[in-house]
């Protein structure tokens, strides 16, 4: 089956050559930042359609990480155009964290239409390094379809533990690798290195979950589900929170 994994492959990457030119030449990522931000804004909002009930019942867990009632306090991970903040209880203070400074802008629109979230800080940033977040400084951490994207996972999570108060949680919502063996990793496989030029360093075929047993938080609820999404690729994915 690797043969023919290799074969399409290769067809895939002669049909979008010009983009893997551009990509090798190094024109492709400052191109890709410009059109990212509102394409994600665009697909966040059908994602969060389709996905509402999930997000509801994730966040729903929120108002009682808050150590002072009704005042939480959150870092959100790759907050892209701030479409989890209509999931947030009132009275959350949010820091976002994005590398991609496009989604500044978007982010205020978002708080706009959202204003039971208080904005307190876009820091353009990867969340490998947060050397502007203080130790133990929050409540929560939020990541939706993020971790797929970050160079180093375990560089991801220990910045998670370390700004985390203790008793504090890490709450995700990421498409993963399929189950092997089957039709959507086979296709998975196939598309990854395409995927991962077009949606901005995106990887399908990630265990992500793997990563985050390792991490060493105190509790882990963690839980595969297939979401109920429109694209088949990205159905495989992981729900939960694990407190620090
Ligand atoms: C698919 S978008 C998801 C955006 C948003 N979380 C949502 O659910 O709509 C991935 C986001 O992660 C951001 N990102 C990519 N690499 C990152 C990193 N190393 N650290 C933090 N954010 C990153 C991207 O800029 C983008 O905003």
């Amino acid at each position: 089956m690797e043969w023919v994994v290799w074969a399409l492959r290769l067809v895939l990457g002669i049909l979008t050559a010009p983009v893997h030119l551009l990509g090798v030449l190094g024109l492709w990522a400052p191109l890709c930042q410009r059109y990212f931000p509102p394409c994600m804004r665009w697909l966040s909002a059908r994602y969060n359609e389709e996905m509402a009930g999930t997000k509801r019942a994730l966040f729903g867990g929120l108002p009682g990480r808050a150590r002072t009632p009704g005042r939480l306090t959150l870092l959100e991970l790759g907050c892209g155009s701030g479409a989890n903040f209509a999931f947030f209880p009132a009275g959350t203070a949010v820091t976002c964290v994005d590398p991609n400074p496009g989604f500044e802008r978007l982010v205020r629109r978002s708080l706009e239409a959202h204003p039971h979230v208080r904005g307190l800080a876009f820091l353009r940033a990867s969340a490998e390094r947060l050397p502007r977040v203080p130790d133990a400084s929050v409540d929560a951490v939020v990541c939706t379809l993020v971790l797929c994207s970050v160079s180093s996972l375990g560089d991801v999570l220990r910045e998670v533990r370390r700004v985390l108060r203790t008793g504090g949680a890490f709450y995700f919502l990421e498409h993963v690798a399929a189950e092997p063996n089957t039709w959507t990793a086979f296709w998975q496989q196939v598309l990854a290195p395409t995927w991962r030029l077009i949606f901005d360093g995106c990887d399908l075929t990630r265990e992500t979950w793997k990563a985050l047993e390792r991490a060493g938080f105190s509790e882990l609820q963690l839980q595969r589900i297939q979401a109920p999404v429109s694209w088949k690729i990205i159905r495989p994915h992981i729900v939960g929170f694990a407190v620090k």
